[in-house]
């Protein structure tokens, strides 16, 4: 069978063979598709990218439809129960799972890069004392890159290579001391002696005992969170770090894009939205009436759909898992009983059924987070720094890429043409 498409163009009965390659056509051999030579080829027209590929990529698989996630290869499920989030990170950033000694030397390095220069701590400091965290996240990562400006050597493996380990080492101190910072806390430097996930709890939480100690049942359900949130393939924010990345600035620059990107209520604010949307809700009585609401088109359903996911969320089934072992230690969130019976309520409704609406890996993320003491302001920083190896890694396949471009789209132009200015003071006379 020929991999190809045949394509009739009906404004001229002119046909043309298009390759096909893994399910794809390139977007450019549309471009011979022409009226005349003087007009434009024939493009195409996807808002939001929703049948559109960017890149090739051997980082993370999902297939939607049967709720599969896997990181280079290997299966969520397997990855949340048995590994932990600095293995996950190297397993995303080198390709392969580590050797003994490959681990020791990753996880030593994270560990001794957490620190940041106490310049940063200044520049932090300048923040208002209500500056959303996320914000100064963003900035904080950002400015990183004036402070290892040899960062823009992109070409330079070991460049790149130390750069990717400050920034998974340096975004739990950051994110914590825009934590602390809100609430008028000393920020507490790194423990170099706790695992990532315990350090980042003592930076958070610690006062004046002289050493922290986590739950280990909490510790492990950050740590699994931080899993789960690693990568997700060509997302919002993904695709920000590889647009930006795409003009070959440094990586801090990139990776402060994708933390804008993920700011946003549809994506890694969602889970901050859902807990508002549990809080209004209140009661399991009030739900029929919340669920009308939405089925009007007055409200979203916060937590529930996905751009990729139209069976289940595997992310969403291990988190509800991860809230009972954080309720154990916490005691429950009275909204889990609300999120519980809205989720059962939604999936029987047919509104949500025949849309494939099922909760994504955010309709609990925010309980437990609650339930650890975060403000939701934190939740999209929490989820920025899981995230952090999974840009990093998809930002090291664009700069090794050989078949990428700066990202560029095309547009329709709907505005007015050749018009002719009349200067300020003729207009106004
Ligand atoms: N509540 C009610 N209706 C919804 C919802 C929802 N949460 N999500 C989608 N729909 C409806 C939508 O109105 C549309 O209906 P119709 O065909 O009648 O117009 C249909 O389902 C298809 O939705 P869409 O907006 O075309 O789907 P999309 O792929 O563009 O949007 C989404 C995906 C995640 C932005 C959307 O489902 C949503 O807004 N969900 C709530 C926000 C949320 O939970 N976001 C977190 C995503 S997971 C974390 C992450 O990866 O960032």
């Amino acid at each position: 069978m020929t991999e190809s498409l045949t394509v009739r163009d009906n404004r001229t009965g002119a046909e043309y063979e298009i390759p096909i390659v893994d399910g794809t056509i390139k977007a450019a051999d549309l471009g011979q598709i022409k009226l005349n030579d003087d007009e434009p080829g024939l493009a195409t027209y996807d808002p939001g990218f929703v049948n559109t590929a960017s890149c090739r990529s051997a980082i993370t698989f999902i297939d939607g439809d049967k709720g599969i996630l896997e990181y280079r290869g290997y299966p969520i499920e397997q990855l949340a129960e048995k590994s932990n989030f600095l293995e996950v990170a190297y397993l995303l950033i080198h390709g392969d799972l580590p050797s003994k000694e490959q681990y020791d030397a990753w996880v030593h390095e994270i560990t001794f890069h957490t620190f940041v220069h106490e310049n940063v701590k200044g520049f932090m400091e300048g923040f208002r004392y209500d500056a959303h965290p996320m914000g100064m996240l963003m900035a904080s990562v950002g400015a990183l890159s004036t402070f290892y400006p040899e960062s823009s050597k992109i070409a330079d493996p070991d460049n790149r290579h130390i750069q990717i380990v400050r920034m998974i080492a340096k975004m739990p101190t950051l994110g914590a001391w825009a934590f602390r910072h809100a609430q008028g806390k000393p920020y507490v430097y790194p423990d170099n002696e706790l695992s990532y996930a315990e350090n980042f709890l003592s930076m958070l939480f610690k006062m004046s005992e002289t050493k922290y100690a986590g739950d280990p049942r909490i510790v492990k359900a950050l740590d699994t969170l931080f899993i789960l949130h690693a990568d997700h393939e060509q997302n919002c924010s993904t695709n920000a770090v590889r647009s930006v990345g795409s003009s070959q600035v440094d990586p801090y620059s990139a990776v402060a894009a994708g933390i804008g990107a993920l700011f946003g209520p549809l994506h890694g604010g969602a889970n901050e939205a859902v807990l508002k949307m549990l809080r209004r809700i209140g009661t399991v009585d009030n739900i029929p009436s919340f669920i009308e609401g939405v089925k009007n088109g007055e409200e979203r359903l916060m937590g529930f759909g996905h751009r990729v996911y139209k069976n289940f969320d595997p992310r969403a089934k291990i988190i509800k898992k991860a809230c009972d072992d954080v309720f154990e230690v916490t005691g429950v969130n009275p909204l889990l009983a609300v999120a519980k019976e809205l989720e059962r309520i939604a999936l029987e409704d047919e509104y949500f059924v025949k849309r494939k609406l099922y909760p994504n890996v955010d309709f609990y993320s925010g309980l437990i987070y609650e339930a650890l003491e975060f403000p939701p302001e934190m939740f999209t920083v929490l989820f920025a720094i899981g995230r952090a190896p999974g840009w990093l890694a998809q930002w090291l396949e664009l700069v090794q890429d050989k078949e990428q471009k700066i990202a560029r789209p095309k547009q329709i132009y709907t505005g007015p043409r050749t018009l002719d200015f009349v200067p300020a003071e003729e207009r106004w006379a």
